[in-house]
Order: C-alpha cells, then sequence, then structure tokens
C-alpha cells in the first residue's frame, strides 16, 4: 500500500530531489527536510551549491548527502540512486525537478534540439522512476512528484512544452500503473523564477497576466511539493498547480 508520510506516523522518508542545487529544487529540498524528510541532493555541474544545501539540511538535524550525474545517462542515474542508498536508505520520494528550458522557435529548431529537451525533461525522470522503483515495489511503497509546466506552450517554447507535456502524460500513466504501491503526482508552476535575460516588459506583462498579482516563489512549490508528501496519502495522478491562476487564461 503506499506510504504516507503524515508528521506522526514515526517514519523518516529518504527523498531524492534532482536538480536540488539551486533555484526551486534547492527550496524543495529544503522543505522537505524541514518537515521531516532526510534528503539527498543531486546535481550535475553545481557541486558547491548542492554541498551548501546539503549542509544546511544537516544544520537542521537531518540527513543529507549530494548525489551527482547526468539524468539523461541511465547508468549515471543507477550511480546517483545507488550513492543516495548507500548513504540514507532506500529512496521513498523522488521528486524529478531538474530540467532545462530555453526559447526554441519552430521555424528555426533542429531535431537534435527538439530531442535534447525530449531527452532532459522526459526521459531524465523515467530513468531516475526505474532506478527508484525496486525498492518502491518491494514492498515499502514510495512516492514520485514531478515538475511540469502548462501543457499549452507558449510561442517560441514548443519543444520545451511538448516535453512538460509528455512528462504530465507520463505522471497520468504510472499513477495507474504503479497504484496502489506508488502514488505519482505532478506539481506545476506559473511563473516563478524567469530566465535571467527576461526583459522588463515580457515580466509585466507576465504579471498582469496573474490574477493574484504576484510571481510565485520557489517556496509555494516547495511547499505545494511537501504537502503531496506529507499532507495527504490519497492523491494519485493529481497536477497540482501553483501558479496564482495564471493558467485560468
Ligand atoms: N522557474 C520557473 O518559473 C518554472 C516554471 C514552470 C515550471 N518549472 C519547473 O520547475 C522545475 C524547477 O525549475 P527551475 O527553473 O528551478 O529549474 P532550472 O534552474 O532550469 O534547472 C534545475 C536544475 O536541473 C539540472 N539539470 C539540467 N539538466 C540536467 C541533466 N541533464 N542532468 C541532471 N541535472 C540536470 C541543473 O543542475 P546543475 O545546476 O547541477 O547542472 C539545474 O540546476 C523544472 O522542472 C521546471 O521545468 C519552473
Amino acid at each position: 500500500m503506499p506510504i504516507g508520510f503524515a508528521p506522526n506516523n514515526g517514519r523518516t522518508p529518504v527523498a531524492l530531489v534532482t536538480g536540488a542545487a539551486c533555484r526551486v529544487g534547492r527550496s524543495i529540498a529544503l522543505r522537505l527536510a524541514r518537515d521531516g524528510a532526510d534528503v539527498a541532493v543531486h546535481f550535475r555541474t553545481s557541486a558547491m551549491e548542492a554541498e551548501a544545501v546539503a549542509a544546511e539540511i544537516r544544520g537542521l538535524g537531518r540527513r543529507s548527502v549530494t548525489v551527482a550525474g547526468d539524468h539523461t545517462c541511465p547508468d549515471q542515474v543507477a550511480t546517483f540512486v545507488r550513492a543516495a542508498r548507500e548513504a540514507l536508505g532506500p529512496v521513498d520520494v523522488l521528486v524529478n525537478n531538474a530540467s532545462i528550458y530555453s526559447k526554441t522557435p519552430i521555424r528555426a529548431a533542429t531535431a537534435a534540439q527538439f530531442r535534447g529537451f525530449l531527452d532532459a525533461n522526459l526521459m531524465g525522470p523515467f530513468h531516475c522512476v526505474q532506478a527508484v522503483l525496486p525498492d518502491m515495489l518491494a514492498g515499502r511503497g514510495g512516492l514520485i512528484v514531478n515538475l511540469v509546466d502548462d501543457v499549452r506552450p507558449p510561442t517560441g517554447y514548443v519543444p520545451y512544452g511538448v516535453s512538460k507535456a509528455a512528462l504530465v502524460a507520463l505522471t497520468l500513466g504510472l499513477a495507474r500503473e504503479l497504484a496502489p504501491d506508488v502514488r505519482v503526482n505532478a506539481v506545476c508552476p506559473g511563473a516563478v523564477l524567469l530566465p535571467g535575460d527576461t526583459s522588463e516588459e515580457r515580466r509585466e506583462a507576465i504579471l498582469r497576466k496573474i490574477p493574484l498579482g504576484r510571481m510565485g516563489t520557489p517556496e509555494d512549490v516547495a511547499a505545494a511539493v511537501s504537502f503531496l508528501v506529507f499532507g495527504s496519502d490519497y492523491l494519485t495522478g493529481h497536477v497540482l498547480t501553483v501558479d496564482g491562476g495564471r493558467f485560468l487564461g
């Protein structure tokens, strides 16, 4: 049966958060630790930042390690999941946060670029799921949370959007196929941390379309992930949108 991690059930979950050195992933790792998880902080290139996150988590009295690898490469995924397991125990909660994002107008996009988005944003999470499943299906249960995006890609972002829409489909399919042992949900942030080169005009245009009148924060997203881990064990196949109403249109 799926395992809920309600605060008082006496079980400390082990969470693996991919891409957890910076930005949204960092906030998710810290929030899960604050709420009661031991956390493996995954990174690919941001080693120092990841170590700082792990140190902060240890400062909270929780166990934490950093693990490294490219999640598009199954061998590297197997290695970093094994490293997390050896240090902290079997992974109970996988948060597929690592991702790539960039403007790719479809008229100029190459097949290699399109494949790159699918590799990073769909196949990477798939490899991570496959690596943690044996433990989750061996009687422990587990939880997977995928970080997705609106399934209607904005102009200029079709390859990214398609890769994330496919991750939504993966979430829904896995939720059905892995129940009742493993719960699989997604969190869909709205505008949280825009790329550094976003113009002020674009930022203001986005803000005007957010009914709640502000950008989201990484902490808003982390709170939603934590709710799926600790707040309810009766959710699966759910996409929790954290967008201040932006996607209402
Ligand atoms: N930011 C937003 O406003 C927003 C909006 C909607 C959805 N989201 C979703 O929320 C999640 C977090 O967003 P974010 O903006 O914080 O993400 P991000 O900064 O774009 O990426 C997070 C991390 O992914 C890692 N990564 C990229 N390619 C990888 C690979 N091949 N293998 C392993 N790791 C890889 C990088 O780790 P290293 O630095 O260690 O290389 C990077 O720091 C993403 O899934 C994103 O799609 C974000």
